[in-house]
């Protein structure tokens, strides 16, 4: 039975006023321990954000795949490490379109994660063209096969969904093209590494809120979501986690 997981990504979103919100939803993380929860920071915020977080395991939202160097601009492993950090999500639709990352990329960086000891959270997800075109399914299928990092096991390794179209839009898929999809990541997570695919939770992630969670972690192969906007505060958020804990 994998647990569910409910992680935030908070983008380029968070100073320090922000927080008292970080301990908040540490604090209801805690009434909840049913559910893992986690919050993924703008690397400024990481080492206070870990500071209030008390069990809470707080994470990055990207890292470089190289553990050091001449990288102007980058953060590297064990930068993370250090800052506080036990999570990174790599391969986020928003880095593959602003940035250009391939799922090459996806997959060096999650290898790095691994190397440094973080729990890797590893996106995938179509566009909308490409939906529209019927190759949704393909395309998820393609990036896991290009950006599954070798040894990937339930223990490190998170695979999100999430439909570049439905991010930050207030639109979702159907819970049937959802669990469609993930039965299809499953399937692939099987092919490529076995029984170990079991382990490995899928997320769900694209306009989560406390009013759809519900719905959407009570999907079959749904294992948690990835939560954007609406984990910005948590008066948004808690509730997310309360339908996590009681779709458990
Ligand atoms: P959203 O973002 O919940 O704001 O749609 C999700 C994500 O990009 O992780």
């Amino acid at each position: 039975m994998r647990r569910k997981l409910v992680a935030g990504n908070w983008k380029m979103h968070g100073l320090k006023a922000d927080l008292p919100q970080v301990a908040a939803i540490a604090e209801a993380a805690a009434a909840h321990p049913g559910v893992d929860v986690t919050l993924c920071l703008p690397f400024t915020l990481i080492e206070a954000g870990a500071g209030v977080a008390g069990a809470m395991p707080v994470g990055a939202q990207d890292l470089h795949e190289n553990d050091r160097g001449a990288h102007t601009g980058c953060i590297s492993g064990p930068m993370l490490v250090e800052a506080g950090a036990s999570v990174v999500i790599v391969g986020h639709s928003e880095r593959r379109g602003d940035q250009h990352e391939t799922s090459h990329d996806a997959w060096a960086k999650a290898a790095a994660g691994r190397r440094n000891g973080l729990g890797v959270i590893l996106c995938c997800g179509e566009t909308e063209a490409e939906r529209d075109a019927g190759r949704a399914e393909r395309i998820v299928q393609s990036q896991i096969e290009k950006s599954l990092p070798d040894g990937a096991s339930g223990e490190w390794l998170t695979l999100a969904y999430e439909p570049r179209w439905a991010i930050g839009t207030g639109k979702t898929p159907t819970l049937e093209d959802i669990a469609a999809i993930h039965a299809i990541a499953r399937a692939k997570l099987r092919q490529m590494v076995g029984d170990a695919a079991d382990g490995i939770r899928i997320l769900y992630g694209g306009s989560v809120t406390g009013a759809n969670a519900a719905a959407i972690l009570g999907t079959e192969n749904v294992d948690g979501a990835l939560v954007g906007g609406a984990s910005l505060t948590a008066e948004k958020f808690v509730p997310i986690i309360a339908a996590a804990a009681r779709a458990g």
